[in-house]
């Protein structure tokens, strides 16, 4: 893969970046909850596979037959949570690659993991020079939020494909750029007022904008709100979010096309928001690339887009005698909690949930011990209704294969309501006569940069900054 001058600026500039602003912003001594994050575990797409792929065997199951043999799983662009969460998620057996680009970054992973650090490697590099460079090969790959910060994502894409082991794994999950085009009309307002991530003052300046602007636009209080669940927004997130040096704008076609061409295929589309309800479950039965993008350019589909791909070659299962059972343990096993985004999906009770989440989580275990059987899930599901046993599925809680009852297995795949409500934007504001206005001109006279023309274009970018 070539990792051209261009590239290596751009990733240059991302690794200043990250640097200074790690993200997510976790402090050092904060604990960090793994239940959040069970959907990055190789367990987890190793189950859904075999879901899809009944005759086939996911490649992370091949220790219990062959106890001498290993299963390493990639997380690149692992920045300094995921790493910790991941180590939880996997059994003691699976070798843990992390590759980022940021030192730091790895820095603060390590010393985060240093009980646990047995059987995590990290990288310092461009995943683009790790993938070409390295021989390993790995059973499952996670790739969350690096691929939209690359210059070559098609590549990178191709380059992963090639590293998968037989009946492996990949998750990727990437920005949804176009519900992403209000913070690129905000990223575009600061930069016309030349602020810097690097400057303190600049970035209380562009807060305090930030605050007179929603005050004024419940349009822009909504969506602040909902990218940042702080009162105050972190330092962090505003540089994510508005200031970063570099994020590519492609649309699902492009990424399924890659996805193809790299002998790639999607088993499943993680519903995280429950933005797909009107649809069957996503995870079970994959939309194509026209059904996202219409339900995305209509304002339905805000969160990122979320895949689980495998090779388009699968191996048959090869059943093999086993010989001994093979111990597992995890690292660190007390540390799953229910996830936090359960509780914003808008058909799940907060009281019926913990149960089936433990529930959901002994099969688990025990699916990697070998023993998938249904463990009862048909009783307790009576407990809960329709709505919330479909939403399970769309989180892979519940998978057809824990069931025995033909009718209860439908209502996994089948859509939650019938269409989908679109959310009211409310009133757009035409900010040119505000406190906004003021206090834009104002600053722009102060770092001697006003003219007509830029104030116009920072305060129409405020304006197109809602729809
Ligand atoms: C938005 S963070 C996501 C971190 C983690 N994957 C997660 O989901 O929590 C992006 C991470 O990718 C890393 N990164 C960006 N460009 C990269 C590249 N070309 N190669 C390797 N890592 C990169 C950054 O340093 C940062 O830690």
């Amino acid at each position: 893969m070539i990792h051209s001058a261009t590239s290596r600026f751009i990733s240059g500039s991302v690794r200043s970046k990250y640097e200074a602003h790690p993200f997510p912003e976790v402090k050092i001594w904060e604990t960090i909850d793994s239940g959040d994050y069970y959907h990055h575990s190789s367990l987890f797409a190793a189950k859904l596979f075999e879901q899809h792929f009944p005759d086939c065997s996911h490649s992370v199951w091949q220790h219990v037959v062959d106890p001498y043999s290993t299963n390493s799983v990639l997380v690149a662009g692992c920045g300094e949570v995921l790493p910790v969460a991941m180590a939880r998620l996997e059994p003691r057996t699976h070798h843990l690659v992390g590759v980022d680009i940021c030192k730091s970054v790895l820095h603060r992973a390590k010393y985060r993991l240093y009980k646990t650090l047995d059987g995590f490697k990290f990288v310092h590099a461009p995943i683009e020079e790790f993938l070409t460079e390295t021989r390993q090969r790995f059973s499952h790959i996670d790739a969350s939020h690096l691929l939209e910060y690359t210059t070559n994502p098609k590549g990178i894409i191709a380059g992963m494909s090639e590293m998968l082991v037989p009946n492996g794994t990949i998750k990727i999950s990437v920005n949804n750029s176009y519900s992403k085009r209000w913070m690129r009309q905000l990223r575009r307002a600061f930069s016309s007022l030349e602020l810097k991530a690097t400057n303190p003052k600049d970035i209380a300046l562009a807060i305090k904008l930030l605050n007179i602007a929603t005050e004024y636009s419940s349009v822009l209080e909504r969506r602040i709100k909902q990218i940042s669940n702080q009162k105050k927004m972190k330092t962090s997130e505003l540089v994510e979010y508005f200031f970063h040096p570099y994020e590519n704008i492609y649309e699902v076609h492009d990424w399924m096309k890659w996805f193809d061409e790299a002998g790639l295929q999607i088993y499943g589309v993680f519903d995280r928001l429950g933005e797909l309800s009107d649809i069957e479950n996503p995870l079970l039965v994959p939309p194509d690339a026209d059904t996202l993008q219409k339900r995305i350019n209509l304002g339905f589909m805000k969160g990122p887009l979320e895949f689980y791909l495998c090779s388009q070659d699968r191996r048959k299962r090869q059943w093999v005698k086993r010989k001994r059972k093979v111990k597992t343990s995890f690292r660190l096993r007390k540390a799953w909690h229910l996830p936090k985004f359960w509780q914003q999906n808008p058909y799940l009770s907060k009281t019926s949930m913990p149960k089936l989440y433990r529930v959901w989580l002994q099969s688990l275990y025990s699916a990697y011990q070998r023993e998938q059987n249904s463990l009862g899930l048909m009783g307790s599901l009576d407990v809960y209704a329709e709505q919330e046993i479909k939403s399970f599925a769309r989180y892979g809680a519940i998978l057809p294969s824990m069931l025995k009852d033909h009718r209860a297995i439908k209502k996994l795949y089948d859509p939650i309501t019938k269409s989908q409500k679109m959310t009211r934007e409310h009133q757009v504001v035409d900010f040119f006569d505000t406190a906004l206005a003021y206090k834009v001109e104002r600053e722009l006279r102060k770092r001697d940069l006003y003219d007509s023309k830029r104030f116009y274009v920072i305060m129409e970018r405020f304006v197109q900054s809602q729809f």
